[in-house]
């Protein structure tokens, strides 16, 4: 049978609802709203999901199901919060003058267009006017123009109060701090005394795709999702972050305006005004009648692969804001408005086995290794699967057939194992005892569970992805060391830390014959070259934990050189605490310290001066 057509009898959750039926549903409403509200905290909070969002559109849905067919069994379990709680500890909050609604969500043709029916029953004539949109797979956010100028930055928080991430949002790049009075053709535009603009910040996908070829070049395990890593970006306490992580917004909507007069009448007009005061407004958006909704909807479907921002479905609202007003709203969301969410495209394959990658830290993400497949427009033959808890929650086996999906249409991810097709001979997955390059005994890493660690940092893998960091565009940019020249030098034994680059010597080198030889003055003249690299390049090179690109520039500029920062004792950085908390924020500040405490890390700064690493600044 076709993996397409089974893939809803099949689904994981078809079982786990089967177990849990026979508990009753006043166990299972329990169940299911316990689970629920632990997503939304790993989903809002934690930015770490760790179901599928068609998965956990399936709970709600068995949840909304049940609830309506079981009233009694309702009253006896404990309510749920209709909208999550994205708010984390560290940020002030801030109550949004008016509340942050969610939307009332589709998943089939007959419910999108029971929502048109019930909207044009309401205004027969003249005839209502819909405007779809894509809708956009980030983190909400509400920004408000006082007078034309920023002055706040607030998350949706429980819809009520949010975290306020003022400070993190003015880094944003395509965020003007000022609204444009008057357009580049003259024209004015009135700009009102306040205004709560709502929208979502977003990872671009070529974005998503760069950071994540960065992770990988460095062996650290890839993002699995653009929202995902929005999220956590936005809560870190480090704009510079955000800066360097390429975050955007756009804007799809309003909450408090005064005076109300400042808007147009219509939703359509309202992003024409975004677009003229210099914000960035939704793209392509359509207007039209009622017969045209659904097929509009399929159409960005269908072109979804081919736009700017991972998207997860598309919003139809009604066009005229006087009509808007008179559906009014539930507590929840809006009656004038209705998502519908596309059905993320599946297929089942084979789990052919699991394989473990070292990263520069020693971290070790375990890569799930598939019969190849064809899936959303590519082959996909591996999958991260970051780390070895997951493969404990699914209790992934060798030999199961898996079932893929595309997380935000980019990364391939196991959303389920179909346990009806598993042999009686297949066993639970064994972790290494020992690390798969130098077999050093495995500990476990910062987070416990199954994140495993190698503890040998001279372990050739890590030496080998330091190295890479070291070399690669971002950082030191030497041309001639890419990562297979790199692995002939850790393994002859030549290189043990960065230093040692340093060291090689051309006759040495000489010795590699063919695959080197013709290259080994051109590689020497660009490791020589490299002692004069700019100062923030050596100091993000270094691969001090939370310390990236825009980090290693800010205390490049405030050290000013290498042989500086080599100087900075334990003691005198800790004076220097509250200057470098407010240079590169508070996590970066800690982990830099911690670092440069470590006594092998100040000495490798050391070696480096010697060695006449004199950068230029
Ligand atoms: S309208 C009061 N339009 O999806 C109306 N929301 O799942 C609510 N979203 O809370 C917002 N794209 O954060 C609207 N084109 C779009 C959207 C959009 C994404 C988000 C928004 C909303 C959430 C609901």
């Amino acid at each position: 049978m076709h993996a397409g057509e089974t893939a809803v009898s099949r689904d994981p959750l078809a079982s786990a609802q089967q177990r849990a039926s026979s508990s009753g549903p006043t166990e299972r409403i329990r169940h299911l709203r316990e689970e629920i509200a632990r997503h939304d905290t790993l989903y809002f909070v934690k930015a770490a999901p760790e179901i599928s969002d068609a998965h956990y559109d399936e709970l709600k849905r068995e949840l909304s199901r049940l609830e309506q067919t079981h009233p009694e069994a309702v009253r006896s379990a404990a309510p749920l919060r209709e909208i999550g709680d994205d708010r984390s500890p560290g940020f002030t909050r801030y109550q949004h003058a008016e509340p942050m609604l969610s939307l009332a969500k589709s998943y089939t043709e007959a419910e999108l267009r029971a929502f048109v029916a019930r909207v044009r029953k309401r205004f027969e004539k003249p005839e209502p006017r819909f405007i779809i949109e894509p809708k956009f797979d980030g983190v909400a956010i509400s920004v408000t123009y006082e007078q034309g100028k920023l002055i706040r930055a607030v998350t949706r928080g429980d819809g009520r109060v949010g975290d306020d991430v003022t400070a993190n949002v003015l880094a944003i790049r395509n965020l003007p701090h000022r609204l444009r009075a008057i357009s580049a053709r003259g024209a004015i535009n009135p700009l009102p005394d306040l205004i709560e603009l709502r929208g979502e910040i977003l990872i671009s996908n070529a974005e998503f795709q760069r950071i994540n070829r960065e992770q990988e070049a460095t062996g650290e395990p890839p993002y699995a999702h653009p929202r995902n890593l929005a999220a956590g970006t936005l809560k870190q306490h480090d704009a510079h972050a955000i800066a360097a992580r390429g975050l955007e917004v756009v804007f799809h909507g309003w909450g408090a305006v005064v005076p109300a007069q400042a808007l147009p009448g219509t939703h359509s007009e309202f992003h024409e005004l975004v677009r003229a005061w210099g914000l960035p407004a939704v793209q392509g958006v359509k207007r039209m009648g009622y017969a045209d909704v659904w097929t509009a909807i399929k159409a960005v479907g269908e072109n979804r692969a081919g736009l700017e921002f991972p998207i997860d479905g598309a919003v139809v609202k009604l066009n005229t804001v006087a009509q808007q007003r008179e559906l009014g709203a539930s507590d929840s969301a809006p009656h004038w408005a209705m998502a519908y969410k596309f059905a993320p495209e599946r297929v089942e394959t084979t789990l052919r086995g699991i394989t473990f990658q070292v990263g520069r830290t020693g971290v070790l993400t375990p890569v799930a290794e598939f019969m190849p497949v064809r899936l959303a427009g590519s082959t996909i033959t591996r999958a991260s699967l970051y780390n070895g808890d997951e493969i404990m929650r699914q209790d992934l086996r060798i030999g199961d057939t898996v079932i893929l999906e595309k997380a935000g249409e980019i990364i391939p991810a196991i959303v389920g194992v179909d346990l009806t097709r598993r042999t009686a001979t297949s066993a639970p997955f064994v972790f290494p005892a020992a690390c798969p390059k130098c077999g050093a005994q495995i500990g476990t890493a910062e987070g416990g569970g199954y994140q495993l660690r190698c503890p040998n940092r001279e372990c050739a893998a890590q030496v080998q992805r330091r190295l890479e960091h070291f070399a690669s565009k971002g950082a030191m940019n030497i041309p001639g060391l890419g990562p297979a020249t790199i692995e002939t030098l850790v393994t002859k034994g030549w290189v043990k830390e960065i230093p040692d680059l340093y060291r090689l010597e051309r006759g040495q080198l000489m010795t590699l014959g063919r695959s080197v030889s013709p290259s080994t003055d051109r590689l020497l003249a660009s490791i020589e070259a490299s002692k004069r690299a700019d100062l923030w390049r050596v100091i993000h090179g270094l691969g001090i934990p939370r310390v990236g690109p825009s980090s290693a520039e800010a205390l490049a500029r405030h050290f000013g050189t290498l042989c500086a920062l080599a100087n900075a004792l334990p003691d005198s950085l800790e004076k220097e605490r509250s200057t470098l908390k407010a240079l590169i924020g508070e996590a970066s500040t800690d982990a830099m310290i911690a670092h440069l405490s470590a006594p092998k890390n100040r000495a490798m700064i050391e070696q480096l001066v010697s060695l006449g690493v004199d950068p230029a600044h």
